[in-house]
């Protein structure tokens, strides 16, 4: 299972908080932690930890935190031989109310200094991949740079439409699984995400410009999901919420895993559910997995 990764490398800032601030509204935090973050780190750290070999095209800051980020990748078994370091980390200002709700400003840093040079350089772990898994927390040139290069050996392109924003029609036609919240299904298509008939007809417009599957992550819902030949809703189980940051990540990074194993899409659908449900009922957005879950379940 050979998995590149292209994409953001953060220090999470998490504050706990009652409630999430107002604006002009002050408000005392209860707890501060620092935890690795950053969406493409995230899926990559859950990736390895699921058994994958996996290779980061990314950078880090020139900064004390950019050599804690890089080593922590390290320490969870990623390469990050083609991690540069340059200009500042990026960093997430995380507000984690009592209620489970979160949010977020990013710091994008050195993330945004990622350039489509850098991936050309380092095109062969791309190339020698299974899975490419891309998400939105770098430039668009470099994601559209990454999969131009995924789609020419035919290496299978995952991309994580996260943070949400528009995409280009020539690079939906060529992701194979694309993995929006309902939120980012609606900004992309621009129809409502309320009903299952809305998120089919929002699933259909992505198909018919070239997406090969879509997976609409729906929180405490499941997932919904659509191909060419089957759609389908898995549930989500009930399990006691700490911290629902990175749970879409380690959902990415476990779909990524199931299908390099060659398990079905709805197969994979599951497997990636489980691993980020267990991830919702710990603090951070990269908690240790259990390596039962290396396990194909
Ligand atoms: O998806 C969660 C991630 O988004 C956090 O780890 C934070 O770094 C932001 O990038």
């Amino acid at each position: 299972m050979n998995i590149a990764v292209v994409g953001s490398i953060n220090m999470d800032l998490v504050y706990l908080v009652p409630h999430i601030v107002q604006a002009g509204e002050t408000l005392h935090s209860t707890k501060h932690e620092l935890f690795f973050g950053g969406k493409g780190a995230n899926q990559a750290v859950t990736a390895s930890q699921l058994g994958a070999n996996v290779d980061f095209i990314g950078n880090v800051g020139a900064d004390d935190f950019g050599e804690l980020v890089k080593l922590n990748l390290q320490d969870k078994g990623v390469n990050t031989a083609a991690i540069q370091k340059v200009g500042l980390t990026g960093q997430a200002i995380i507000q984690l109310a009592d209620s489970g709700e979160n949010s977020i400003v990013l710091f994008p840093g050195a993330n945004f200094l990622v350039t489509a040079e850098q991936i050309q350089a380092d095109r062969e772990r791309i190339e020698k991949s299974d899975v490419l898994l891309l998400q939105l927390e770098i430039p668009m040139a470099v994601v559209e740079a990454a999969a131009n290069i995924a789609v020419e050996q035919g290496v299978h392109i995952i991309l994580n439409p996260a943070p949400a924003q528009q995409i280009s029609n020539s690079l939906l036609s060529k992701v194979s699984i694309l993995t929006p919240n309902e939120t980012e299904l609606a900004i992309l298509t621009n129809l409502k995400t309320e009903t299952e008939e809305d998120l089919f007809q929002a699933c259909s417009l992505l198909l018919q410009k070239g997406v090969g599957a879509v997976v609409v992550t729906l929180g405490e819902k499941g997932s919904y999901y659509l191909n060419q030949n089957e759609r389908g809703h898995v549930q989500a189980n009930q399990v006691e919420v700490k911290d629902t940051t990175g749970a879409g990540d380690a959902f990415n990074g476990a779909l990524a895993v199931g299908m390099c194993r060659g398990n079905s899409l709805r197969e994979s659908i599951l497997y990636a559910s489980k691993v980020a449900e267990y991830v919702v009922t710990q603090m951070g957005a990269q908690p240790a997995i259990p390596t039962y879950f290396r396990v194909n379940k």
